[in-house]
């Protein structure tokens, strides 16, 4: 059975976590394919909030296989204290239901302080980056550095270690940057000791093989967004991973002809945290309520998300390079009390008009809004979508318009019963 695939077409935050959560009892398999310890999804039921790191969203779900797969890097030391809020908040047995890729990358101490010396270097123009090492880890797994998860069960782990923490000395020297990682050494090694109990695997030989001969039905579970992709996101304000479908391929070993339906999720609105351009960015009284009526706040740094009208020119783009089959909106519940609603369907670069995305988001870019009449009801109790009113149902026909791609999924609050699936 192919693999489906959820990613965010924004800037990260679209409410993966969410979401997948919402869909694990379709599937059997979720896997995560890129991207670290940056990404933060959010889940909510019975209650409880909580947010995952590095561990795929199905992991609530009994009988469900959650899989870290071959493109994601991983910090043990994240990773423990994962596993360590899952055991004892949630009641979760992780070594039954978690697999990780033997050829996952490993971010080291080392790592993250690069990230902060690099970040600084960078001065006025930094990324924003999350600090979790994710950049200097991608850069070695490049230039063919990198430790990976299986390295961690041979004799030679240690060793290979040093190594490559004195090449990160040398540099983060040479920046004049101070640092510390006595305690973050120590829980290095004390994850690295929780890893050895799980099941280590060859990912893409069991992924092929649930795909060809066990008929499981996996579901790839994509960390940012889009416009945060490292070839196509807005360079060089992105993250250092393919987070587009194609990431799906290379990160988890799988044939492009083995991907079935792609869902793509988005924001009603749209959100960015960390630097870099954003066209439809609000810094009105406008902007002021989509962050405190959405709570729009980072999950993994806690930094404000800033906020802006749905720009239809990004989400055109980011469903041609993904392939995206269904739309998945979220947070609609965000604008219920707007009067008008805008969204961006061009922009007019240097007195010209265009509906296509372009090269650099950089410079003066003016959106072109339609204005849309709000709802001004509260819609976060509808359970159907016959409920939904009818200036919504006008918002989300639009969107189909303008993508070609149906709105399958209207998600209306972070619980998981928040959740309209459309047939
Ligand atoms: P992710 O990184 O894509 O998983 O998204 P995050 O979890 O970082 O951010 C999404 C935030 O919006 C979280 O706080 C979710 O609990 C919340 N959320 C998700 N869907 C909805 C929704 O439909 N309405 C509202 N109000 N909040 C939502
Ligand atoms: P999820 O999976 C939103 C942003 C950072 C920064 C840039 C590079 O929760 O949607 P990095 O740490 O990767 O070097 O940061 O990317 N960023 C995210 N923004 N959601 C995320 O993940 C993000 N992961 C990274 O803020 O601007
Ligand atoms: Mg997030």
């Amino acid at each position: 059975m192919k693999v489906d695939v959820l990613l965010g077409l924004q800037w990260g935050d679209e409410g993966k976590g969410k979401v997948v959560d919402v869909l694990t009892p379709d599937y059997n398999v979720i896997t995560r394919f890129q991207g670290g310890a940056n990404a933060g999804h959010s889940l909510e039921f019975n209650g409880k909030k909580h947010i995952l790191h590095l561990i795929p969203s199905g992991i609530f779900h009994e009988d469900t296989i959650n899989i870290i797969g071959n493109g994601v890097v991983l910090d043990p030391a994240i990773f423990k204290e994962e596993i360590y809020e899952l055991v004892s908040k949630f009641n979760v047995d992780p070594i039954k239901c978690l697999k990780i890729a033997k050829k996952a990358n490993l971010i080291i101490p080392t790592h993250k302080v690069l990230d902060g010396a690099l970040e600084k270097a960078k001065g006025n123009s930094k990324i924003g980056s999350t600090l979790k090492g994710i950049g200097p880890a991608y850069t070695d797994k490049i230039s063919r550095s990198a430790l990976r998860v299986g390295d961690i069960l041979e004799d030679n782990f240690k060793e290979k270690y040093e190594a490559l923490k004195k090449q990160h000395l040398q540099i983060i020297e040479m920046h004049n940057y101070d640092y510390d990682i006595t305690e973050t050494e120590k829980q290095f090694f004390e994850g690295i000791e929780l890893l050895k109990k799980f099941d280590l695997i060859p990912a893409e030989h069991l992924i092929n093989n649930y795909i060809k001969s066990d008929n499981k039905k996996i579901l790839a579970e994509g960390a940012q967004g889009s416009l945060l992709d490292i070839d196509y996101g807005s360079y060089p304000f992105v993250t250092s991973s393919n987070t587009i479908c194609a990431g799906a391929c290379t990160g988890m070993g799988i044939a492009p002809a083995n991907i079935g339906e792609v869902k793509g999720i988005f924001k009603a609105y749209c959100t960015r945290v960390g630097a870099g351009p954003f066209p439809t960015e609000l810094f009105d009284e406008d902007g002021k309520q989509l962050q405190n009526q959405g709570n729009e706040f980072g999950s993994t740094t806690g930094r404000p998300r800033r906020c802006g009208w749905l720009d239809l020119v990004a989400l055109r783009y980011s469903t041609m390079i993904n392939g995206v089959t269904q739309l998945i909106m979220t947070k609609a519940d965000v604008l219920d009390e707007f009067d008008t609603i805008k969204v961006a369907v061009g922009y007019k670069i240097n007195g010209e008009e265009t509906r296509d995305f372009p090269y650099s988001l950089e410079g003066k870019i003016e959106p072109i809004y339609k204005e849309f009449k709000g709802w001004k009801c509260k819609i976060s109790d509808m359970k159907n979508e016959s409920e939904l009113p009818k200036e919504l149902m006008e918002y989300i026909a639009f969107i189909e318009k303008e993508t070609g791609v149906p709105v399958k999924v209207v998600s209306v609050g972070p619980d998981r019963s928040a959740t309209i699936i459309r047939d």
